[in-house]
């Protein structure tokens, strides 16, 4: 959803601009995480004031009309160095009030800007903190839940017991009064050079640069008790104070940075020493030292937190020559399926290890059925897999949408195994549902892109997809790799069942295969550029499919509405005639999955539905398929593979299609309008 980022610079002087720029092309990184405005916190820049001065600059749009009013708004001269400074900066996808600059971020407690925050995440009371706090005096000015936070903590501050309470003392009163998701930043007037970080459900790390040797590579937690209940008793806590010795900091003369993101993407080409938070952390930096504490006892109960190397490159996440991010994920995918398979296939002896699964295997294939569990395209990648791994596991395997698998209350039982399928590993309703899985004591299994994201977290095991940090908010790369992930997982569970031995290396030889073949079906961009300038004035593109390739219709229809606008369906073919197909005419356009697979007879009669009504079917088919292409307005000719990974080589087109009509139709194809990449809210 939203993007956060947030800049320290301790004892490392730097000037205003560099500071600026340092602040802006962190946001520029996570924009595809919600871009409908932008704001940052910076010190003030009017030498008038003697007291100290926070300037906010927020601006509707995207970073690059934030970074133009920065500078237009800025009186002082951009050569002044800080040695010390904390700036917080953030990208706005609106959840609640319309994208303008009152309501985007960061939020301020009060018009002298004593407390400002950034906020990821979704605050789900707080309208009974805004009631309690204008039953204070409070004036709000702006829609958000966020800026409860804003006022919330100055409240807390304006109530103190103490004059010496510490910035983080204040931060953890305010998130015990917070229900919802969040990862929040603070900077105050109050405590000049510090900052507090937070989270809750929504994710948060923190990047450390330092020329000096760092004093630790673990941070312990602090536990602190506390008694809060309810906001009446909001200043009743008492606290330990924080015991320097044990927080985080650099050697020497201890100039150090601090990068605070909710992804790595934004920091990474600062440093790729890093730290994520847990639910419930509060990380604080004062005198550049960095300390972590919580109240509650951490769901992994680790007692610190370690600084890790992010193995990622910064040209991983560069467009390189493509127009966009999207296109460069889509062409990635020969090399991305390979890394997803690298080191788990061993196409000598035909075996396949997962290593994140290998110490539960036991208790897998002991299990009662395996329930599948995403949202969008991660669904999809279950609907795709479902029936090879029905095959393969020999169990009965339950696919769902996570946000209606908990409307539904499903029934879960321990000897269940719940597999949790998310490119970010963030995604609001499939972490809620991991969480209920959880609850009823099920095997939870994480399928995730993202290193240290919460779910990869919260399962009791996983498989990282490794297919690099995908950027376009529509997900290419990351189908083809969890897709890949799956069919491994059936072939590491059939491994010892004879029967299946001549389809497990069928299907391994295929994977060994499909690098090549994906190139193959990619050199038909231009086929598929001709096939968009016959299409992209259109209303409405049906996709229609059945067996291996329905799921391959349901995904190519979610890629051309989201970013083309245009209307668009996956249709079972199996389903046709019970309605469907009253909307085929000459007019409709139509687009036909028909592979040499168990259902090309079937597909046959559903193309013979479709010709009866005067459709002009356009069919992506195999080379060698002479039946289909007679009937064929158009086709698209793909290499065979074997049946259950043909349509990781189907869905290709599709999503090249996708992309081409939205840039014919003059579309941003990474910031499709109303959607983000990351959704962090239910
Ligand atoms: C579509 C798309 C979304 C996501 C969905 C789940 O292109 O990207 O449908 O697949 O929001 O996201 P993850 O996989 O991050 O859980």
């Amino acid at each position: 959803m939203c993007g956060i980022f947030a800049y320290m610079n301790y004892r490392v002087p730097r000037t205003r601009k560099e500071i600026f720029e340092t602040l802006i092309k962190g946001l520029q990184r996570l924009e595809y995480r919600g871009y409908d405005s932008a704001g940052v916190a910076i010190d003030g820049n009017n030498h008038e004031v003697k007291e100290r001065h926070i300037q906010l600059v927020k601006k509707k749009g995207k970073v690059k009309a934030l970074d133009e009013e920065l500078y237009r708004q800025d009186s002082m001269d951009l050569k002044v160095e800080f040695e010390t400074h904390f700036g917080i900066a953030h990208t706005r996808w609106a959840t609640h009030g319309v994208p303008n600059a009152v309501n985007s971020h960061p939020q301020r407690s009060d018009k002298g800007n004593e407390f400002v925050v950034i906020h990821n995440g979704i605050i789900t009371n707080y309208k009974d903190l805004r009631k309690f706090l204008e039953s204070k005096g409070y004036e709000f000015e702006s829609e958000t839940d966020t800026e409860t936070i804003a006022k919330l903590i100055k409240y807390v501050f304006d109530n103190r017991e103490t004059e010496d309470i510490t910035f983080s003392t204040l931060v953890e009163r305010v998130i015990q009064q917070l229900e919802g998701a969040f990862a929040l930043v603070f900077k105050s007037i109050h405590y000049p050079g510090e900052a507090v970080a937070t989270r809750r459900g929504s994710p948060l790390l923190i990047g450390v640069r330092s020329k000096y040797k760092l004093s630790t590579e673990q941070i312990p937690i602090l536990y602190r008790t506390c008694n809060i209940e309810n906001v009446k008793n909001i200043c009743k806590t008492r606290m330990k104070r924080l015991d320097s010795s044990t927080c985080l900091h650099a050697v020497g003369d201890k100039a150090v940075e601090f990068f605070f993101a909710s992804d790595a993407s934004a920091i990474i080409e600062h440093t790729n020493r890093v730290i994520f938070l847990e639910d419930d952390d509060i990380a604080a930096v004062a005198d550049g030292k960095l300390s972590i504490h919580r109240v509650k006892r951490s769901a992994s109960d680790d007692p610190s937190r370690a600084i890790q190397t992010l193995q990622m490159e910064l040209q991983q996440i560069m467009k390189g020559n493509f127009s966009a991010f999207m296109q460069k994920e889509i062409f990635e995918q020969p090399e991305s399926v390979f890394n997803t398979m690298r080191g788990r296939v061993n196409f000598e002896t035909n075996t396949v290890l997962l290593g994140g699964l290998k110490d539960h295997l036991k208790e897998i294939r002991r299990c009662r059925r395996l329930i599948v569990i995403g949202c969008g395209t991660s669904y999809h990648a279950a609907v795709a897999t479902r029936q090879v791994l029905e095959e393969l596991t020999e169990l009965p395997v339950m696919v769902e949408l996570a946000s209606d698998f908990l409307d539904r209350n499903t029934p879960v039982f321990r000897d269940d195994v719940c597999f949790f399928i998310s490119q970010s590993g963030e995604t609001a309703d499939t972490l809620l549902a991991l969480r209920y899985c959880k609850d009823r004591r099920a095997l939870t299994v994480g399928v995730t892109n993202t290193v240290g994201s919460s779910i990869s977290r919260e399962t009791d095991c996983g498989v990282h997809i490794n297919a690099g940090p995908e950027i376009g908010v529509a997900s290419t790369k990351a189908y083809t790799s969890q897709f890949i992930s799956l069919v491994m997982f059936g072939l590491m569970m059939s491994e010892d069942r004879i029967s299946l031995q001549n389809r497990r290396q069928e299907i391994i030889r295929g994977l060994r295969s499909l690098p090549e073949l994906i190139k193959e079906v990619l050199s038909l961009d231009e086929k598929i550029h001709d096939l968009a300038l016959e299409l992209y004035t259109q209303r409405s593109l049906l996709v229609m499919g059945r067996g291996y390739n329905y799921a391959t219709c349901l995904e190519g229809a979610l890629k051309i509405k989201e970013i083309t606008y245009m209307h668009s369906e996956g249709i079972l073919a199996g389903e046709l005639k019970h309605g469907p197909l009253a909307l085929v005419d000459k007019q409709m356009p139509v687009i036909m999955v028909i592979m040499k697979d168990p259902c090309f007879a079937k597909c046959q009669n559903a193309l013979q539905q479709v010709t009866a009504r005067q459709g002009r079917p356009i069919i992506l088919c195999s080379k060698d398929d002479t039946e289909s292409s007679k009937f064929a307005y158009k086709t698209i000719e793909l290499p065979h593979t074997v049946d259950c990974l043909q349509g990781i080589l189907s869905v290709i087109p599709l999503q090249l299609l996708s992309f081409h009509l939205a840039v014919l139709r003059g579309y941003d194809v990474d910031f499709p309008r109303n959607l983000a990449k990351s959704v962090t809210v239910e």
